[in-house]
C-alpha cells in the first residue's frame, strides 16, 4: 500500500517537472549573470528589499532589548535565589541572542547593514528594558514583552506574504518560540499568584 503511495507521489512529480518553467531558461541564465553582484536577490524577489531590511532591522533592536532584559532579569533574580525562574530567564536571553543573529544574518542576505547601534536602540526596538526590583514584575514586563513581540511579528509576517519566503519562515519560526516564552511566563505568574 505504502509501495503504491510512493509511486503515486513519484508519478505527480515527474508530471511537475516536466511542466516548462514561467520563464525560459535561457533568459533565467542571463538575467543571473547579469546582476551577480546582487547575490541571492534575483527579479523573482518579490517584496521592497528596502523596507525589509528596516522592518528586520527594528525586530533585531526588539531582540537585542529582550537580551539584555533576560540577563538582566537573570543575575538579579540569582540574587533573590529565585531558583527555576531564574534558569528560564537565561534560556530565553540565549534563545533571543539566537533570533538577533539569524535576524542579522538575513539582513545581510538581503544585501542591507545590520543595525547593532546602542545609540537609539531601545526607541527602534518594539519591546521594553526593565529593570523592576522584584521577580514578581519581571516575569510579568517579561510577558508583555513577548506579547509585544508576537504581535508585531505576526503583522510582519502577514506583510510578507508571499513576497519573500525565506524571511517569512524565519520570522515564522521565531515567533514559534516567542508564543513558548509567552506560555513559559504565564505558567510562572499563575504558579507565583495562585
Ligand atoms: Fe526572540
Ligand atoms: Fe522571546
Amino acid at each position: 500500500m505504502r509501495g503504491r503511495q510512493d509511486l503515486t507521489d513519484f508519478g505527480r512529480e515527474e508530471v511537475a517537472m516536466n511542466e516548462p518553467f514561467l520563464t525560459d531558461v535561457k533568459t533565467l541564465r542571463e538575467r543571473a549573470r547579469e546582476s551577480i553582484e546582487q547575490g541571492p536577490i534575483t527579479r523573482a524577489y518579490g517584496a521592497d528589499r528596502a523596507r525589509v531590511v528596516e522592518v528586520l532591522n527594528d525586530a533585531l533592536a526588539t531582540e537585542l532589548v529582550c537580551v539584555l532584559r533576560y540577563r538582566r532579569h537573570y543575575y538579579t533574580a540569582q540574587g533573590l535565589d529565585a531558583g527555576p525562574v531564574a534558569d528560564e530567564f537565561l534560556a530565553h536571553a540565549n534563545e533571543e541572542q539566537d533570533h538577533a543573529d539569524q535576524i542579522a544574518m538575513r539582513i545581510t542576505q538581503l544585501q542591507g547593514q545590520p543595525n547593532f547601534d546602542p545609540d537609539g536602540l531601545a526607541l527602534r526596538s518594539h519591546s521594553e528594558y526593565d529593570a523592576s526590583p522584584g521577580l514578581l514584575q519581571m516575569v510579568k514586563e517579561d510577558l508583555v514583552a513577548e506579547r509585544i513581540a508576537i504581535e508585531s511579528y505576526t503583522e510582519i509576517i502577514k506583510w510578507l506574504g508571499d513576497n519573500d519566503p525565506t524571511t517569512r519562515r524565519m520570522m515564522e519560526q521565531i515567533l514559534a518560540v516567542e508564543e513558548e516564552h509567552a506560555d513559559d511566563l504565564l505558567n510562572f505568574l499563575q504558579n507565583m499568584q495562585g
